[in-house]
């Protein structure tokens, strides 16, 4: 199972890529391959200019056709997903995420902005014509509290059962297109979620 991951986010600490990193050592935990993508992979002149024979967007190209599954992540900026992110997605082709099963991921400073991640991302990824695209998580900057000794973001517990659903809906949808995939039995205990964080 190749499951690819694209960060949104500008930032070099980040708490949407927070979320991501979850789910990414969720899956490596059942043996998934994970491939991550970051919008500040790209070259900015790249995504001014349009670039989309560039091999920086190639690359990307190939990454999707690969992917069984997307997990995708943006803050919201201005009530929506960052532009930078638009600006990556814009140089795909038509159809792009078609037979993919997408969880989208969104962190905002309040809870006044979540619906961004309904009237906003989805939309986009249905644009894209993403084959399932499952409720998602939103999490407020307050579900993600900056720890000094740790230097990263903390998780809250609501956050993290919101995850763990959601990740388990995707796999079984993933699973649903590709019949060879062992069904999983997942043990989402309080020990395996301190692993995980
Ligand atoms: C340029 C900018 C615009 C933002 N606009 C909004 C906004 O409209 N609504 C909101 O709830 N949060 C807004 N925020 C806060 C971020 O969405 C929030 O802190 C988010 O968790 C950042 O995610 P990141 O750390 O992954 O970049 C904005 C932050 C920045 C830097």
């Amino acid at each position: 199972m190749n499951i690819l991951i694209i960060s949104g986010s500008p930032m070099t600490q980040s708490r949407s890529s927070t979320l991501l990193d979850y789910a990414q050592r969720w899956f490596n935990k059942y043996s998934a391959v994970t491939q991550r993508v970051s919008v500040r992979d790209f070259d900015a002149n790249v995504l001014l200019n349009a670039e989309y024979k560039h091999s920086q967007i190639q690359d990307f190209i190939q990454k999707i056709k690969e992917a069984d599954g997307i997990i995708i992540a943006s803050p919201v900026y201005q009530s929506s997903y960052a532009g930078i992110l638009k600006a990556v997605l814009d140089l795909l082709p038509q159809r792009s995420f078609m037979s993919k099963p997408v969880l989208p991921i969104m962190t905002g400073g309040t809870d006044s902005h979540q619906l961004a991640l309904d009237y906003a991302f989805k939309p986009l990824l249905a644009a894209l014509k993403a084959e399932e695209i499952m409720s998602g998580v939103y999490a407020s900057d307050n579900d993600l509290k900056h720890s000094k000794q740790a230097n990263k973001y903390i998780i809250s517990d609501q956050i993290i059962e919101r995850l763990n659903n959601n990740l388990q809906i995707f796999y079984q949808s993933m699973n649903r297109n590709k019949k060879h995939y062992p069904n999983l039995v997942f043990h989402v205990n309080a020990q395996s979620i301190m692993e995980l964080r």
